[in-house]
């Protein structure tokens, strides 16, 4: 695997298309973590099933490198089939992994379903489901719409948190994830953030923090669509 060769692919790409942190080199290793971690649970329960690391990880790496928030997308994945020409690719390897990352994202997903990949249908969602394991940020989100949509940060915020209510909050429930590791991810993700933005909401709200100690209880209701700004299609 040619790791090194990629990561600087990346990161000119971040300057040459201005791609803010948000959809960056830590995303892109973060949807990388997320890929070999739930390989290491499925190679735990199943070790004779076997995938295709390579396709996997590379996936991982590049997915927003063709990103239509930040190019056309179309150039985008001719730059990442030119790109991987360069490195020791073959023709087979090359489709796989550019339709994995041409069809992965939510919004494509919700449009027109999963695509049928035959003989590459776990690594397709192996990579997917890593990306939405990677969503579950607040602060990622908030970076999103401050950097790439020049909202001020209490915009940001409320409007991260209406899309973590329509979307991330959903993703078990709308049966996006799968794998086992992910699904117990997801659970804890959910969680945490969930409460993280009940605490950016009573900080940027000067609830003083030792009012503020029953954040469990206040969980249900983050749901209150009356004070949200009605800002829609934000990210993805
Ligand atoms: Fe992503």
């Amino acid at each position: 695997m040619e790791f090194d060769k990629i990561y600087k692919f990346i990161i000119q790409r971040c300057y040459d298309l201005n791609i803010d942190e948000s959809h960056a080199v830590k995303h892109s290793m973060d949807v990388l973590k997320y890929s070999q971690k739930i390989l290491i649970e499925e190679y735990k329960s199943n070790p004779k099933k076997i995938y295709n690391e390579k396709i996997i990880y590379t996936a991982s790496m590049l997915h927003d490198m063709c990103d239509n928030k930040y190019m056309d997308e179309k150039e985008g994945i001719n730059d990442i089939k030119n790109f991987l020409d360069t490195l020791n690719y073959n023709e087979n390897e090359i489709e796989i992994i550019t339709k994995i990352i041409s069809t992965m994202s939510y919004s494509k997903v919700k449009k027109n379903g999963f695509p049928n990949i035959p003989n590459y249908q776990d690594e397709y969602n192996i990579v997917r489901e890593s990306d939405l394991l990677a969503g579950y940020d607040v602060e990622r989100c908030i970076v999103y719409g401050m950097i790439g949509r020049d909202f001020d940060y209490i915009d940001s915020f409320y409007a991260t948190k209406e899309l973590y209510e329509k979307r991330m909050a959903k993703h078990i429930d709308d049966k996006l994830i799968t794998f086992e590791y992910a699904l117990k991810e997801a659970k804890k993700l959910d969680k945490e953030n969930k409460e993280r933005l009940i605490e950016i909401e009573s900080m940027i709200n000067n609830i003083p923090i030792n009012e503020n100690n029953n954040i469990k209880d206040k969980e249900n209701e983050i749901i209150n669509e009356e004070m949200y700004k009605n800002i829609n299609n934000l990210y993805y």
